[in-house]
């Protein structure tokens, strides 16, 4: 029987837009762009090893092997040796989250985000009973002044920063405030939680820096990871990298206890991929690819709605957009009938704030799309 041809009532995938719809709120990869070619390649190499061990359950912090390809894969990016043994196998970056909130974290904590944050992380928080309590930002990332100011009035488990082309803003942590924090994560013994899931999607040659880098050091922070945006998200595949002692707590969870190491089937499957450079050539091809359409969605915005301001990113996946005077939730509204859809700021905001934001992606929809996209939402604006 043909695979494809068992057509299913039930939904496949979690994109539900309605047909028609540009739907410039999401934060997915293209179809067309998921790697089909490399995982075969790699799915047979895998086969020809004939080794059952993966399909075993795993040991706790990940399959050794897929560690130690990750490793080197992540200290020829860094320029820096990166030890196996500091790395831990997650089923993503919401997994990763989720699990630090069951070890780190009891219901009716309080925690810091930023202002604004990734909206789906708080959704991870509030199933947690977490308070979450927002640090301000600006154009050089979350404001340590206010850190300082809220750690004198509050006690938080943790600090969650998604210190590198941050979802939604774009903007990413600077040097001095990186130094800062973690001068004061020392000083003051709080963790921190650095979601560097776009560390690996920089659109110039500027090479982001990388919390995962101090980690050796600085038992307070925890560098989380994905191949959601990398390779693929189905693969539900990530990792953490973190002191010693850090991963140790993981590795002697509950969870894993009974449920051995995460995915260590996908994890061969991506091992063999990394170690035939097929991660890199990915990686580059992405680049390429949204670099064409983040050129796009600028074009577009400058040509059909000059009241925008923003700042144009410098990777990732998102512009966040401010419309002075507009309610984005209203007109969100507005936006179905026009066919044409974005998330509005109050979402990424823990204090239901940010009204006058939106966030765009570019990354779904290629360059014709992204603009009459854009087309459509200034209609939606002005009709
Ligand atoms: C900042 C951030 N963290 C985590 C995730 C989810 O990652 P994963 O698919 O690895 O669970 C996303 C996805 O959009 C994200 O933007």
């Amino acid at each position: 029987m043909d695979y494809t041809s068992c057509m299913s009532e039930l939904p496949i995938t979690q994109i539900n837009s309605r047909p028609g719809v540009i739907d410039l709120g999401m934060g997915n990869p293209d179809f067309d762009l998921l790697p089909l070619d490399l995982l075969h390649q790699s799915s047979e190499k895998y086969f020809a090893a004939a080794d059952r061990r993966p399909l075993q359950y795993g040991t706790e912090a990940g399959d050794g092997y897929f560690r130690h390809s990750l490793a080197d894969f992540l200290g020829s990016r860094y320029g820096n040796r990166v030890d196996p043994d500091r790395l831990f196998v997650t089923a993503g970056a919401s997994s990763a989250l989720d699990l630090l909130c069951t070890l780190y974290t009891r219901p009716g904590d309080t925690i810091f985000v930023e202002e604004p944050t990734y909206f789906l992380a708080l959704r991870i928080f509030e199933d947690h009973g977490l308070d979450a309590i927002p640090i301000a930002m600006d154009g050089e990332g979350l404001r340590i002044d206010d850190l300082e100011g809220k750690l004198a009035a509050y006690n938080p488990k943790f600090l969650y920063t998604i210190s590198v082309f941050q979802n939604p803003s774009g903007i990413t942590l600077s040097a001095g405030r990186r130094k800062d924090l973690v001068q004061l994560t020392r000083r003051e013994n709080f963790l921190v939680i650095a979601d560097e899931a776009y560390q690996f999607l920089p659109y110039s040659q500027h090479k982001p820096p990388s919390f995962a880098e101090c980690t050796g050091q600085v038992e307070q922070i925890i560098s989380v990871n994905s191949f959601s945006k990398i390779l693929a998200p189905g693969l539900r595949l990530g990792w953490m990298q973190a002191h010693d002692s850090v991963i140790e707590r993981l590795a002697g969870c509950g969870l894993l206890e009974s449920g051995g190491g995460m995915n260590p089937y996908t994890s061969s499957l991506v091992r063999g991929l990394i170690d035939d450079g097929g991660l890199d050539e990915n990686i580059n091809k992405l680049r390429g690819e949204y670099t064409r359409r983040l050129e796009a969605l600028d074009g577009a915005l400058r040509m059909y709605l000059p009241r925008a301001e923003y700042v144009k990113p410098q990777g990732g996946f998102f512009f966040w957009v401010r419309i002075p005077g507009v309610d984005a939730m209203e007109l969100r509204g507005k936006a179905a009938g026009f066919k044409v859809d974005f998330r509005q700021g109050a979402l990424f905001s823990s204090q239901k704030g940010m009204r006058e934001f939106l966030r765009l992606g570019f990354c779904f929809y290629d360059p014709s799309a992204i603009e009459e996209g854009i087309r459509r939402l200034a209609d939606c604006l002005t009709g």
